[in-house]
């Protein structure tokens, strides 16, 4: 179990140092307003891992940065558009911090006890994220390719863009430590809901199918917008989705290439998939929908672990991991369908939710208090199954990622819902 954690830990640390090994200027530049510059996630990478492993969480013990210093990487603190006016850390600096830290972090690994593995799970999972971040940064950034075109992924193959049943019943909604040691606080815990029959799409809505609500004049009509979702649209100009072009071109990472049909469309805020899904005749699901059609399996009355059972995820079912840099094509992981045969739930794009992000009856934080509870009751909405650009230990069927409504530069896309009548 140590060397697997261990193993984690340097398998997101891999990941950040390829997002960042470039030069200075690249780093140190802000590159859109709504994010960090890439040395301000590389040095907070550090003084999270440095205050959740080495001091127990413990703020005020002397970490390995001045606590003047350290209060920069405070992400309450400052806003991401304020962090590349504060005397950050140099990117050599910051390597070195980080390195530091992770080599007293393995030491202290060693030694650990079997029950006190949680805190490391949880600092890789902090690290996954901010890696994500990152890439969401770097598709931002203006100018020439700098980290390829990515990784070849499995064809995609005809899969019908239709519904699936999910009858009506109870079933398991979030997880418990015991089964999902990993699982973070607002996964759990696990307990009973009941949910009226409900339609869901086998498939993420794709590119072609976002093209016709385009020419359709989708984003010219009030009638598919919520009232908050049309002044937003009409207030930011809103057309189609984030990096395409009106020529059918689209921005990716650097590279200027047609928009792929069939690949699940991503860059959309929550009020244009609102807007999507009402042009369509459907609705968003709800994030309790999306858990069950995920992982419930109505065969044995139990969750399966993953949508395609209980083995640990491989590239032939899911589109994790950031390499492919896009998500897979609609059809390509049939092999990792869920028991109700809902197919791409986990990896690909972030799938937004009707839901606002609360917490479960009998929540209770965790060491890292502030992950969550601050933000349950905001204007947030709830996306799941997490995008290609999750890294494998970041991503459950009970994992709940949060964001504003017209936030759009992060890997989201949408799969709609139908009542049963
Ligand atoms: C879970 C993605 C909403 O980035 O705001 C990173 C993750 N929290 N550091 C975020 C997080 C603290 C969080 N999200
Ligand atoms: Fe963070």
């Amino acid at each position: 179990m140590h060397d697997d954690v261990a193993r984690g830990l340097e398998a997101a640390r891999l990941r950040s140092r390829t997002l960042t090994e470039f030069d200075d200027r690249e780093l140190t530049t802000q590159h859109s307003a709504l994010m960090s510059p890439l040395v301000w996630d590389l040095a907070h990478i550090g003084q999270q891992e440095d205050l959740w492993l080495l001091r127990g969480g413990d703020a005020s013990a002397q970490g390995l940065l001045s606590a003047q210093v350290e209060k920069l990487y405070d992400a309450f603190e400052h806003p991401r558009a304020a962090r590349v006016s504060l005397p950050l850390l140099t990117p050599a600096e910051a390597r070195r911090f980080i390195a530091d830290v992770r080599g007293r972090v393995l030491d202290g690994l060693e030694r650990a006890d079997e029950e006190t593995l949680f805190p490391y799970v949880m600092v890789e999972q902090h690290e996954q994220q901010h890696v994500e971040t990152m890439l969401a940064t770097h598709q931002l950034r203006e100018g020439p390719a700098i980290l390829g075109a990515g990784a070849p992924l499995p064809p995609g193959r005809p899969v019908p863009s239709d519904s699936v049943l999910v009858p009506a019943g109870a079933f398991t909604l979030g997880v418990d430590g015991d089964r999902e040691p990993w699982s973070l606080d607002n996964e759990r815990p696990a307990h009973t809901v009941d949910l009226p029959a409900f339609r869901i799409g086998r498939v993420p809505v794709t590119n072609a199918q976002w093209q016709q609500f385009v020419a359709a004049g989708g984003y010219d009509e009030e009638r598919w917008w919520s009232p908050r979702g049309w002044s937003h649209r009409l207030q930011a100009g809103l057309e189609r989705p984030l990096f395409w072009e009106a020529d059918g071109s689209r921005r990716r990472f650097g590279i200027v290439e047609e928009i792929p049909p069939d690949e699940p469309v991503q860059h959309v805020c929550f009020f244009e998939a609102e807007a999507y899904a009402a042009w369509a005749g459907a609705r968003l699901p709800t994030e309790q929908e999306w858990e069950k059609a995920c992982a419930w399996d109505p065969a044995t009355g139990r969750r399966r672990r993953w949508p395609w059972g209980d083995s640990d995820w491989t590239p032939a079912v899911a589109n994790l991991g950031g390499e492919a840099l896009r998500p897979a094509p609609v059809g390509a992981y049939a092999a990792g369908a869920s028991a109700y045969g809902v197919e791409q739930t986990i990896g690909d794009v972030w799938e937004w939710t009707s839901s606002g992000f609360e917490p479960w009856p009998g929540f209770a934080p965790m060491l890292y208090a502030d992950y969550s509870e601050p933000f349950f009751g905001g204007d947030y909405r709830v996306l799941r199954g997490g995008s290609w650009a999750v890294g494998g230990a970041s991503i459950r069927p009970s994992f709940r990622n949060w964001d504003l409504p017209i936030r759009r530069q992060i890997f989201s896309g949408l799969r709609l819902a139908w009542d049963v009548v």
